[in-house]
Order: C-alpha cells, then structure tokens, then sequence
C-alpha cells in the first residue's frame, strides 16, 4: 500500500524551526516523512535522526528519503530520546519535532484496527512488538476503568453508558472487532445525541487508542527531556490533534519557561531559573485553506519553544 500522509501545518513547523544547514535535527514521529523531507532539504552537513515506533513508518520513510544519506533511522518511542541520542554518541541537537497521533498510513491499513469506518480486529498498536491491544482494553477492562479511559481521553459524554454497554456485550462472547464495538456505541448513545456532530465512535476510538499507545502517558517528561537535550537556541515543534495533549504541551513549556516554586511576589530562594522561551504565545493552527484540503489537520495545533 502506498504510504500516503498529507503532513500538517507543514510550511509553518519548518519555518519556526530556523534550520540551521549544518545542525542535528530530530523528527521524534516520523509517519510519511513529509516533515523529516523539508528538514533534509535544508541540510547541507546537518543530519537528521528519524524515529518511529511503528516499523511500517520507518520502512516506508526509507523508501520516501533514499536520496538522502544524513539520516539515521531509529525504530523506537521518542520517550526514550535521551538513550537514542547516547547510542549513537550524539549530545546536543539544534532541533526536534514532535507531529503527535496517528498518521492516515496507520487510518488507512484495514487490520490494524484504528478506524472506526471500517472492520477490523480490534488492535490500534502503533508498535506492533507490543502485547498489549484494544482488545484487552475492551474485553478485560472493569467497567469503572473503561468509563475513565472513555471520559478521560476521549472526553465523551456518554462514556458511562458506552462503558455499561461493553460490559454487558462482553457477557455473551468477546468484542473482537472494530465494528462491534461500533455497534454497541451506537446502542449506548441515544439517537437524538448520534445525529448531532462527528460519528459517534469517534471519541471511544481516539480514547481506547490514547490507552492503548500510552500517548498521553509520560509526554510532559519526554519534552522535558527533549528540552534538555537541545542546544542553547534550538527549538522544539510539537503539533498535537487534542485537547489533551496540547494541554500537556503547554503546560510542559510554561513550567519550563518559568520554573520557579516561590510565591509570587516574594523573592526567589528555589533558584530555579528559565530554561525555554515560549515562541508561540497562541497555538499556530492550519489556514481555511488547510483544513478545507485535508480534514485531519481540522484539530491541530502548533506549539513552539526555544531552549535559552
Ligand atoms: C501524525 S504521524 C507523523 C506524520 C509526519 N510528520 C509526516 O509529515 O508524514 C505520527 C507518527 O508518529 C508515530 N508516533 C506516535 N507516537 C510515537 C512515540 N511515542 N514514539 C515514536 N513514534 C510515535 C506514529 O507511529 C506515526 O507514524
């Protein structure tokens, strides 16, 4: 299947990250390439280090990059950016990008399970090494850990009753597809509520799928640890898809851009001093012309900061 990824707020990303031609870049989330291919194309010396957790991404980034040879290709979580950067003796870099979520390649092939539009086994693992699936989350979840995950991350209204519908679908057999668990959403919100607004798995999906991937889990530490790592004027891009996540962002980049623990108005004793300045004072967001061509980037948001 050809990997095909509109990339989102493309033009804006790159420009907000000053590429330096001689720098090391960092795309933590490499999809389609269509970001880690605008940083390449500003390199002379500079090289690029490219992570994906999902080895399908990685591979179809190899095939979309080959002309270029300064890029190192890392199967794994940017979580763990600090032990990737000491593997390849690699101390500081000039910048990172972080393009969260899921990529349309990931939407798009059928078995993995991420689209509520079409029947699959549940799944939703973007690292297929992974053992843990959709399907444990909606077969062996109690039904107060599903309503949570339900109401948490896909800030559903409904998710009580979506959480009490599972359960008792779950007493006649296993929910073992995708569109399954369509059906029993649907049943657990009332109609007059399904005709309004988007389809009405969508939430359930992006919350069983958050859980699934940890994708919330562990981000604040991971910019932290990608702040660190940069160089003094280097910056790092995130674009989220959610609320949730942006919410983390930003509040990662205030907390980084004012660390200090005193109370206000009284001298600082904690010592702790800046160690960013937030560049996008406002999320950059997609133009009406972006959303019009490519529906995905509706949600998205920009967020830039640059280390001091
Ligand atoms: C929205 S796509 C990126 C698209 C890319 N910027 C482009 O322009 O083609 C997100 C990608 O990030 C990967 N991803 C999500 N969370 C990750 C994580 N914690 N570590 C590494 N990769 C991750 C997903 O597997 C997916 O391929």
């Amino acid at each position: 299947m050809e990997y095909s990824h509109k990339s989102v707020l493309l033009k804006e990303t790159i420009e907000y990250l000053n590429i330096k031609p001689e720098g090391i870049y960092v795309d933590g989330t490499l999809g389609g390439g269509g970001h880690s291919e605008e940083i390449l194309k500003r390199l002379t010396k500079g090289k690029l280090i490219a992570i994906d957790r999902d080895l399908d991404a990685i591979k179809a980034g190899k095939e979309r990059l080959k002309n270029y040879k300064n890029v190192k290709y890392i199967n794994n979580n940017f979580k763990n950016i600090k032990e990737i950067l000491k593997s390849l003796g690699v101390d500081k870099v000039d910048g990172i990008i972080l393009d969260l979520g899921v990529s349309s390649f990931q939407l798009e092939e059928v078995e993995r399970g991420f689209s509520y539009m079409k029947d699959a086994p549940l799944d939703m693992r973007m690292d297929k090494n992974s053992t843990f699936s959709a399907y444990d989350v909606v077969n062996k979840y109690s039904q107060q850990e599903l309503e949570k995950v339900i109401r948490e991350y896909g800030e559903e209204k409904w998710a009580s009753r979506i959480a009490k519908f599972i359960v008792k679908e779950r007493e006649k057999g296993e929910i073992k597809t995708t569109f399954q668990l369509v059906e029993i959403i649907k049943n657990a919100i009332p109609a007059s509520a399904r005709r309004k607004g988007p389809h009405p798995a969508k939430r359930t999906f992006q919350a069983i799928r958050i859980e699934v991937n940890e994708e919330l889990k562990g981000l604040g530490k991971a910019i932290e640890d990608m702040v660190e790592v940069l160089r003094g004027k280097g910056r790092i891009a995130i674009i989220t898809f959610h609320s949730l996540e942006d919410r983390i962002v930003k509040n990662t980049f205030k907390k980084l851009e004012n660390p200090c623990t005193c109370p206000p108005n009284m001298p600082c004793i904690c010592g702790k001093k800046p160690v960013v300045k937030i560049i996008t004072k406002k999320p950059v967001v997609p133009s009406k012309e972006e959303i019009e061509t490519n529906s995905r980037s509706r949600s998205a948001k920009l967020r830039v900061a640059e280390k001091l």
